[in-house]
């Protein structure tokens, strides 16, 4: 078998045989296929595309390229969730312990993060102690006695997805469908999930602008489930606005700690009940999202996934107390208030422009080298729809160094479009999708 053949068949916009896959993966996972013919495939696959097939052959193959986590020794139905990313996501601080609280075991591996702000175990190392490594055997006797565990990927979980997210992300290669599906999944996959439910965001701080794309990328992604024997549902959520108030590290722990203690904002509090719903929903625990939600938001009122919140993060090291003082949380030393220079209503937020004002602030790291700092953040005190008189505080920077702090103030300012007439409601679920709403 010749590389040259494989990215030639691809071109001409030919099937590849799941021995070509196979070759490819394999042979650029283990350096003996070079980085330009590896390039070349992948801007084959952009413009041609992959089918269903080809798309959980690449996934299978990306997903047993390196380590798989054992998870036989937890029993019950591993769940994992998975968010294609947003602006103020912190959903999974509050979801892991929730589910958790419900009797489903939560064994989670999570990224760090690239752009805004910090991924989920950036986020958890706020608080102060938190260890997000811990050994094989350790993670699972976490789940097995605690029932839920939260922790960085480890070094060789889907080596082949390392080297061709680093290629495509140079190669502009990185927004294809077929090319981000297979990359979810084999993680998920590698990572010992039975079942996973998908958050597919849309909007302007999402991969996917449109409802429409994200329901192509959800499709996508659910077939591959199917074709691997997991099951799987995609949610598709909106983030046309950033998830909650609080945009950086610690501010979001402190908004999960709030959500969790049944309080928080309550489009955060909506979507932790939806995905925990279906995850409760796959794993068998209820018979129907509804009763999952219900199950789920009496655990909420009754404190019990504050509990288990409190319980992982002293089984990790952490301090537990900050569940009750959230005052115990990393904080910065500055702070400022954007104010409203005229009346109306909020009818836009330009979220990807509110992730970069927390990217200047500090929240997050262009490179995978840079440090970011954990007290640092936005809050916002508006949202769409809110009526903003002059004045009015449009959000807070939360600061310790001042030096991109007029960029960031004139960012976030203009980050809000008021309008004089009352905007619509948006909706913050647009649609699930299951093995049924697939067409191959
Ligand atoms: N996130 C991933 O993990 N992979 C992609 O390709 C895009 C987003």
């Amino acid at each position: 078998m010749r590389m040259y053949d494989i990215i030639l068949k691809k071109r001409q916009g030919f099937e590849l045989a799941t021995e070509e896959i196979n070759f490819f993966v394999r042979g650029y996972t283990a350096g003996e296929i070079p980085d330009y013919q590896a390039a070349a495939l992948l801007m084959a696959i952009f413009f041609q595309g992959l089918n269903t097939r080809e798309t959980a052959d690449l996934t299978l193959a990306m997903a047993g390229s390196g380590d798989r986590v054992d998870l036989s020794g937890i029993p019950g139905c591993k769940v994992d969730k998975h968010s294609t990313g947003g602006v103020g996501d912190k959903t999974t601080l509050v979801l892991a312990p929730l589910v958790a609280a419900a009797g489903v075991p939560v064994a989670k591996m999570s990224g760090r993060g690239l752009g805004h702000t910090g991924g989920t175990v950036d986020k958890l190392e706020s608080i102060p102690g938190f260890k997000v490594t811990l050994a094989p055997e350790d993670f699972v006797r976490q789940v097995r006695e605690v029932g839920v565990a939260v922790v960085a990927q480890t070094g060789n979980l889907v080596p082949a997805d390392k080297k061709l997210y680093a290629l495509r992300d140079v190669t502009a290669t990185v927004d294809s469908i077929p090319l981000i599906a297979s990359s979810v999944m084999s993680k998920k996959i590698a990572a010992g999930a039975e079942a996973i439910v998908l958050d597919v965001k849309a909007g302007s701080g999402a991969f996917m602008r449109t409802v429409e794309e994200a329901c192509t990328l959800a499709r996508a992604m659910v077939a591959i489930g199917r074709q691997a024997g997991r099951k799987t549902v995609a949610v598709i959520t909106d983030m046309d606005q950033p998830l909650g108030f609080a945009v950086g590290n610690a501010l979001e722990v402190r908004e999960a700690i709030e959500t969790l203690s049944g309080r928080g904002p309550s489009d955060l509090k909506e979507l932790c009940l939806v995905l925990g719903g279906h995850m409760l929903v796959l794993a068998g625990a209820v018979k129907d999202v509804a009763e999952g939600v219900d199950r789920l938001s009496g655990l909420l009122e009754r404190g019990r996934a504050l509990d288990k919140f409190r319980e992982m993060v002293k089984a990790q090291g952490g301090d537990p107390r900050v569940a009750d003082e959230p005052h115990l949380l990393p904080e910065a030393s500055y702070r400022e208030q954007v104010k409203a220079e005229t009346d109306g209503y909020v009818a836009g937020i330009h979220t990807e422009r509110v992730g970069r004002v927390a990217m200047l602030l500090g929240a997050g790291r262009k490179t995978k080298e840079d440090t970011i700092d954990p007290s640092v953040g936005i809050v916002l005190h508006k949202k769409l729809g809110d009526r903003v008189r002059t004045g009015d505080v449009l959000a807070t920077l939360h600061f310790n160094s001042a030096e991109n702090l007029s960029a960031a103030r004139q960012l976030i300012a203009g980050a809000f479009t008021l309008t004089s007439s009352v905007p619509g409601v948006k909706k913050l679920v647009h649609g699930v999708i299951d093995e049924n709403d697939i067409m191959d």
